[in-house]
């Protein structure tokens, strides 16, 4: 596939159907991400991937936790409301609820949080973690690494979403996973083979102008 129209193809879906990913597959998608530029070549992501019944236990487990008022949302990176944020980020995840209404009506919202409950049925999710007391720059590296994971995704046929819905229990995770202590579950990754036709896969997620997010100096 041509990179551009991965790009272009590559938009978040949020409901998988229940076909496996192989693992070989799996282990394509992550040799490629490892492509990516890092920190003079550190290297600092560790990727640890959830299928099967162990991705199933965990998908139960999950939706408890997400029902459960003693069990407050607490991602490594911690979550910053709404309001917190400067413009024009606020205004535009604003018009993202608008985006979602426009795919699947005053329903949205409800059927997205459900679809979360259920980790949006991902058939594998794919932890990317980092030492625990890292440098930000590695931040930086982990996010190039899940861009190239999700293009190199889109390019084999699959669905992908990088959600913080998959980090908000770390001390779960590091339980579930086998983390060692001393690493952290910064971002996860749903993959997945997808139907278009499903709302939840029909949020298409506008881009400002170009013209208010670039300057160029001459
Ligand atoms: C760090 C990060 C966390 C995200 N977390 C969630 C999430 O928990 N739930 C969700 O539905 N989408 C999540 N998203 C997806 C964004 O909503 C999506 O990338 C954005 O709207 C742009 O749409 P696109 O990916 O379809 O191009 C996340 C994206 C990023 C980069």
């Amino acid at each position: 596939m041509e990179l551009s129209k991965a790009i272009t193809l590559r938009q978040s879906k949020r409901w998988f159907t229940d076909k496996a990913v192989p693992t070989e597959l799996l282990e394509e998608l992550v040799n490629q991400a490892q492509q990516s530029p890092s920190w003079i070549n550190s290297q600092s992501v560790h990727v640890t991937i959830a299928k099967g019944e162990k991705l199933e236990a965990m998908r139960k487990q999950h939706a408890e936790l997400n029902h459960d008022d003693n069990e407050p949302s607490r991602p490594f990176i911690p979550f910053r409301p709404i309001p917190e944020w400067e413009e024009p980020s606020q205004s535009n995840m604003k018009s993202w609820f608008g985006d979602v209404k426009e795919a699947m009506g005053d329903e949205g919202s409800q059927k997205l949080g459900e679809a979360g409950d259920q980790l949006y049925n991902a058939q594998a999710v794919v932890y990317l973690t980092l030492p625990k007391d890292y440098s930000d720059w590695t931040l930086i590296d982990l996010g190039l690494f899940a861009e190239t994971l999700m293009l190199s995704a889109t390019d084999a046929g699959l669905g992908s979403i990088p959600a913080y819905q998959y980090v908000q229990y770390p001390d779960k995770l590091q339980e579930n996973l086998g983390l060692p202590e001393d690493r952290v579950p910064i971002l996860g990754i749903g993959l997945g083979y997808f139907d278009s036709k499903e709302g939840l896969n029909k949020i298409h997620s506008k881009r400002m102008p170009l013209k208010q997010m670039l300057d160029i100096i001459d």
